[in-house]
């Protein structure tokens, strides 16, 4: 599947295989950087690091080449429980972290390079590609945790990595969405089984090193990010309130949120409480912007939630009144990039590259309408995290009346391990070697 995908890439793009037989000349490569242990904390160089182009780097490609572990729950709360017992045993999540990270960078780092010419070369992908080198240079670079000092320092870099790669996934859907307003290639583009695996990898990477910075301070009922019972209807309580407020700031209005429960009992389950947090966020922009821009000044219909508990999972059925989504759209919404978000004519700018520039700073404003929604990644990305974990995400759509979400969310049981284990890129699976292409 992934090699046809591949091949269709290079199929309309004729200059990409040409381009990736030259990586070395290609975008002003500037050699490996030599980070040592120590310098990784100084500014200075961290920001020249990001800056600094590096495609090609065969090093890379050896490390993408090592197998993967699985990411598996039950290892999370192992090491979890033991070190609330004995911090020793963070040193040995910590190896385990400092180990696994640079194979799964190298393995999104490969499928960069794969990337056609034209998205490889735009500026926001370019940024990414940056920051995923800099992270897999610096984590490769520094010496196998032994002490708590290191340790100490490990958590701090990862601290560090994890949020500067927060802005790159908008970065990644700014980059895609100029390439798929070119005219001639960016109808042509399909992206969205690249954009998963890119995405899937972000959470459990994520996921990974969030775990290994949580161990060293405990929190009650907490195991790293892991709520052994969180209750969901504080999480939903919590997300709608949130919307609720940045709708008002953005449209000067929201429609109510009326949580109901078909079980007597507060639900409480063992999750991610963040993860949970971004797919309810996300579906009440969805909803509450739909009802609003439907209802106009009219009273504005509450959205309802329903929480719906069965043995091993639970279900939400977010039900608006934000008149749905037309019979031809509705297999459109889950495609990276898709949105009926009006973008005022930024699209026609996106030749000089401005538009995102322009649209971020529109959307730090109080009532900007990009804070609502625009990126058209709400509901592909939440839906993936939603099946990361074995639950999955539906939308039934009346059209004219509204929409039924059904977000299925599994427990999260010591047996749950990662389905899909950081996959290689095709030409890394197939031939042993990244650059023996098709
Ligand atoms: N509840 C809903 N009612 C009506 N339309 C919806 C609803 N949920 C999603 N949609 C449609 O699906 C599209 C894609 O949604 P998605 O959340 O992926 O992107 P977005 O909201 O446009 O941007 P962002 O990524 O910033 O959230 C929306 O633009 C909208 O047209
Ligand atoms: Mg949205």
């Amino acid at each position: 599947m992934r090699t046809l995908f591949v091949r269709k890439l290079l199929d309309w793009a004729p200059g990409t295989r040409q381009h990736l037989v030259s990586k070395k000349s290609f975008l002003g490569f500037n050699g490996p950087l030599h980070l040592s242990a120590r310098h990784v904390w100084n500014d200075a160089l961290r920001t020249e690091a990001i800056l600094q182009d590096h495609f090609y780097d065969s090093t890379a490609e050896k490390y993408a080449l090592q197998p993967v572990e699985a990411l598996s729950l039950q290892q999370m709360l192992e090491f979890g429980r033991a070190a609330l017992l004995d911090d020793s045993k963070i040193l040995s999540s910590a190896r385990h972290v400092q180990k696994e990270l640079p194979k799964r960078l190298a393995r999104r780092l490969m499928d960069l390079q794969f990337l056609p010419h034209i998205v490889v070369t735009n500026p926001h992908i370019r940024r990414v590609y940056n920051a995923y080198h800099h992270a897999f240079d610096t984590l490769r670079q520094m010496p196998e945790v032994q002490t708590r000092e290191d340790n100490r320092q490990l958590t701090s870099v990862l601290q560090r990595l994890v949020d500067e790669h927060a802005p790159m996934l908008d970065a990644l859907a700014a980059g895609f969405k100029e390439c798929k307003l070119k005219p001639v290639v960016g109808p042509k583009l399909q992206l969205d089984a690249f954009l998963d695996g890119m995405l899937r990898s972000r959470i459990s990477r994520r996921i990974m090193a969030e775990q290994h910075i949580c161990l060293a301070s405990s929190r009650p009922g907490f195991i790293g990010i892991i709520c052994a019972e969180m209750s969901l209807p504080d999480a939903v309580r919590f997300a709608a309130q949130r919307t609720k407020q940045i709708c008002t700031e953005t449209f000067g209005a929201a429609p109510d949120v009326v949580i109901s429960c078909s079980s007597s009992k507060v639900v409480k389950m063992p999750y991610i409480p963040t993860h949970l947090d971004y797919m309810l966020f996300e579906l009440f922009k969805n909803s509450m912007r739909a009802v609003v821009n439907t209802c106009g000044s009219r009273s504005l219909p509450a959205i309802h939630v329903a929480i719906c508990p069965a043995p091993n999972s639970v279900t939400l059925r977010i039900s608006d009144q934000g008149g749905g989504i037309p019979e031809d759209s509705l297999d459109q919404v889950f495609q990276y990039g898709y949105t009926t978000v009006d973008d005022g004519n930024l699209s026609a700018q996106t030749q000089d590259g401005e538009m995102w520039a322009q649209m971020a700073e529109r959307a730090a404003l109080p009532g900007g309408p990009w804070r609502m929604g625009g990126l058209g990644f709400g509901l592909p990305l939440s839906r993936l995290y939603a099946r990361y974990f074995g639950g999955d995400l539906r939308l039934v759509s009346m059209p004219g009346y509204g929409v039924d979400t059904y977000l299925s969310i599994q427990y999260l049981e010591g047996r749950w391990e990662e389905s899909r284990v950081e996959p290689h890129t095709d030409a890394v699976s197939q031939s042993g070697s990244a650059v023996a292409l098709p």
